[in-house]
């Protein structure tokens, strides 16, 4: 679609959040439809805290396609919708709502756009033991869908370990005594690492250089995978380490991807391109600004 091929049928789709100034939703959005050439548009909304609430009433006012919504409304919007997914309810959070002839329905991609990602790769999670760094709204969504893939274990490791125990409490009537908490320190690492199949770094520690997470990754399996949801650096310290010590790493690349194009499924009912938004959002990345 190119901004001349705009008529007035064409239909929107957006995305809320803010800021909003880095999104990369429209532009992995707009090269899917103009690859499957649909008579649709996806544009950035800076909708600040307040305005959620007047925000959500308009994708149902100008008659929108449908939204993601983004960092700091994915909880706050829950109330504002008719009704919400199972995994959103799960993940206490939505990223996608999807307006069906003035309904709204909220739905979150997070999580299993993550799983996805690793499938793409040719892992899966499956009866395997799982450590989560961090426990914060991202290991909630990623927690769910490791349950609903029927993993083996999850060990939540969290800087605050009382939010780490609330994540597993929270899913204690699903998880049948799967998910257990402990401190996000090297010390309690040390004991749970051996016998760990995938990694996941939720946390923002490495984003941009921010810090580093101390992880004795040496102890961990070999054939193991260390994966991070950060795409910003391409590859965190943490994934450096680990790939220099032989394992196999999995950056947050492939979970943008995935839960976008779960989102553009969600609106459309049409499989994304998920290559050429992939190619799209890399050599974005690699733009300087
Ligand atoms: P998101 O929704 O992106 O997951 P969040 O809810 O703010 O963001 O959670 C951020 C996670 O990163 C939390 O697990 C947080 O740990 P706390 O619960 O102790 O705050 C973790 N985190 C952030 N900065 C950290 C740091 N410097 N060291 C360790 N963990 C950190």
């Amino acid at each position: 679609m190119d901004i001349m091929d705009i008529k007035g049928d064409t239909r929107v789709l957006g995305i809320f959040g803010y800021p909003i100034r880095h999104t990369l939703s429209p532009l992995m959005h707009n090269v899917a439809i103009r690859e499957k050439g649909l008579n649709i548009v996806y544009l950035p909304f800076e909708v600040e805290k307040g305005c959620l609430k007047e925000a959500v009433q308009a994708v149902r006012a100008l008659n929108l396609l449908g939204v993601n919504v983004t960092i700091p409304h994915k909880e706050a919007v829950m109330p504002f919708l008719d009704e919400v997914s199972e995994e959103a309810i799960l993940s206490g959070s939505v990223n996608t709502i999807v307006n069906m002839k003035g309904r709204l329905k909220g739905f979150n991609t997070d999580g299993e756009g993550y799983i996805r990602s690793l499938q793409r790769k040719g892992f899966n999670v499956n009866d395997k033991r799982v450590l989560m760094l961090g426990a914060g709204g991202a290991a909630r969504g990623i927690t769910a869908s490791l349950i609903k893939e029927k993993v083996g274990h999850v060990v939540i490791a969290n800087r605050t370990p009382l939010r780490g125990e609330e994540l597993a409490k929270r899913f204690s009537h699903i998880s049948l005594g799967m998910i257990e908490a402990i401190p996000l320190t090297f010390d309690s690492l040390r004991e749970r690492i051996k016998d760990i199949d995938l990694i996941v770094n939720t946390t923002s520690v490495e984003m941009e250089g921010k810090g580093r997470l101390k992880i004795p990754l040496n102890l961990l399996p070999k054939g193991a995978i260390v994966s991070d949801i950060v795409y910003k650096p391409f590859k965190t310290p943490l994934l450096k380490d680990a790939e220099a010590l032989g394992y196999k790493t999995i950056n947050g690349i492939g979970m943008l991807v995935e839960q976008g194009a779960l989102s553009f499924k969600l609106w459309t009912g049409i499989d994304a391109p998920v290559r050429s938004m992939e190619m799209a959002v890399i050599k974005a990345l690699q733009t300087p600004v």
